[in-house]
């Protein structure tokens, strides 16, 4: 018996390997998932692997009438909605240069899309007593970070969504969390570092658990924020990002070095 069993699950940004392996760890936990993004050339294949317990639908986010196929596809294949999660994102970021059509598009995506489709998941999730909603924000929500702007402040607003969002929703017995990775294996990263080995040792630099995630590792905290075992959880963010937040400005490695000692 999984700990999910007889939910059904919408994953959004399921073509990437965090919103995959988010996919697969429901699944494994015993849920039915619809797995939406823009990239069918990833995410069909990815829940072709998850056999009949998975959907695929390839959605445009930023489009409300593909939201509602997605949901729409949701109840009619396995009969409603639990869990939302909400993991697609862009990364559009030309710091104070960014024109404003970015700026809208950023937003658009990464933050009215997630609220968009929590309001048309949650007359399902009320139709079934409940459900769990997450947000996949960042480190970047938080802290700033080098050459960026726009991508970190949708990730704060993910943050404040979140909050508003889980007050809003507690009485109708939904939960919204968030869940905030620190740098995680990624196709980007693979496509920026070419080898996860380069990735860990640059992560080692500002992640005290010495690497970059597992998407597994993300996936494993959404699954916690789905079930019951987080029940008296809501509106909260689940930092999963080494150590990240926790560190000072001194930082690991090479910059700790520099720092004289004192004795
Ligand atoms: N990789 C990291 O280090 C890291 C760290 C913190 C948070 N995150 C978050 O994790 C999530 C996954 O990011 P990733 O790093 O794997 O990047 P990614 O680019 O691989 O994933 C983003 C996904 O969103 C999808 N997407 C983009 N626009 C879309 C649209 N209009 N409609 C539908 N889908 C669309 C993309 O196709 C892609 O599959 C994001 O929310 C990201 O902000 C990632």
């Amino acid at each position: 018996m999984g700990e999910l069993d007889g939910k059904v699950a919408v994953v959004t940004g399921s073509a990437s390997y965090i919103g995959t392996a988010i996919a697969a760890r429901l699944v494994a936990n015993g849920a039915q998932v619809v797995l939406a993004d823009v990239d069918a050339d990833n995410g069909r294949p990815a829940a072709a692997e998850l056999g009949d317990a998975a959907r695929f639908v390839e959605t445009d986010l930023s489009d409300d009438k593909a939201l509602d196929v997605l949901v729409e596809t949701a109840r009619r294949e396995f009969g409603g909605i639990d869990i939302l999660v909400n993991a697609a994102a862009v990364f559009l970021d030309d710091r104070l240069a960014t024109s404003r059509e970015d700026w809208h598009a950023a937003f658009d995506l990464n933050v009215i899309s997630f609220a968009v489709l929590m309001g048309k998941v949650v007359p399902s999730m009320i139709e079934r007593d409940g459900g769990s909603i997450i947000n996949i924000a960042s480190i970047s929500g938080k802290q700033s970070q080098p050459g960026r702007v726009v991508y970190p402040v949708t990730k704060a607003a993910v943050l404040g969504l979140t909050r508003n969002a889980g007050q809003l929703l507690a009485g109708d017995g939904i939960r919204v969390n968030a869940v905030s990775p620190g740098w995680t294996w990624s196709r980007s990263l693979a496509n920026r570092y070419g080898s996860r080995e380069r990735g860990d040792e640059l992560a080692a630099e500002f992640q005290p658990l010495g690497r970059l995630a597992d998407p597994e590792e993300i996936a494993d905290a959404v699954v916690f924020l789905a079930g019951d075992r987080s029940s008296f959880m809501t509106g909260a963010d689940l930092a999963v990002d080494g150590g990240y937040a926790a560190l000072g400005p001194e930082a690991l490695g090479r910059a700790f070095e520099r720092i004289p000692t004192i004795d």
